[in-house]
């Protein structure tokens, strides 16, 4: 079965909806953020601190690469993940690619005082998130399908996504 890739910036849910709906596919779920502190045994914050983000960037493209022949998970990325053409081309070939989208004053409000959120740690956060957002709305529109959450609860947005895989299986999907 191919896999479900869930993209999209921090604070949209991709952690939380990305194990619900793979404890209801009975699916492996995965999460590269984790797999890259596993690998290097320390957390985002403390690499970001420690090593820069090239480096964090680095890893985040060794990570998708060595699970880029993998079948059947859910992945959850890191927001940035799309940033990079080849990460790209790897997570789609790999199943169905979802972005999961919200506002910049819900994104604020969810991330509030977490620090293993690095790049937001900055004085205006809110403008920080909108300029980030803009600049990588092109590459979240690569996805199959968007999903803004803002308003919607993880069960909603995991009925969501199992509606659009029966659709797309079907044949019925308006994408
Ligand atoms: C990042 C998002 C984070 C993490 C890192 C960089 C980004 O992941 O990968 O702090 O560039 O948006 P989450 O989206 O899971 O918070």
């Amino acid at each position: 079965m191919r896999s479900i890739i869930l993209i999209g910036f921090m604070g949209t849910g991709k952690t939380l909806v990305g194990r619900r709906l793979a404890e209801i596919l009975g699916m492996t779920f995965i999460d590269t953020d984790t797999l890259i502190e596993e690998a290097v045994g320390m957390s985002i914050g403390q690499l970001f601190e420690r090593h820069g983000e090239p480096y964090f960037r680095n890893l985040e493209r060794q990570v998708v690469a060595s699970i880029s022949e993998d079948h059947s998970q859910v992945v959850a990325t890191g927001g940035g993940v799309v940033l990079d053409g080849e990460n790209v081309a790897h997570l789609k070939k790999m199943g169905t690619m979802i972005h999961l989208s919200a506002r910049a004053d819900v994104i604020l409000d969810r991330i509030r005082n977490q620090s293993q959120r690095p790049l937001l740690q900055t004085e205006n956060a809110k403008k920080r998130i909108e300029s980030l957002l803009a600049q990588r709305a092109p590459s979240y529109a690569l996805a199959d399908l968007e999903i803004d959450t803002s308003e919607l609860g993880c069960e909603d947005v995991v009925e969501r996504i199992l509606r659009y895989l029966q659709e797309s299986k079907n044949g019925t999907s308006a994408g």
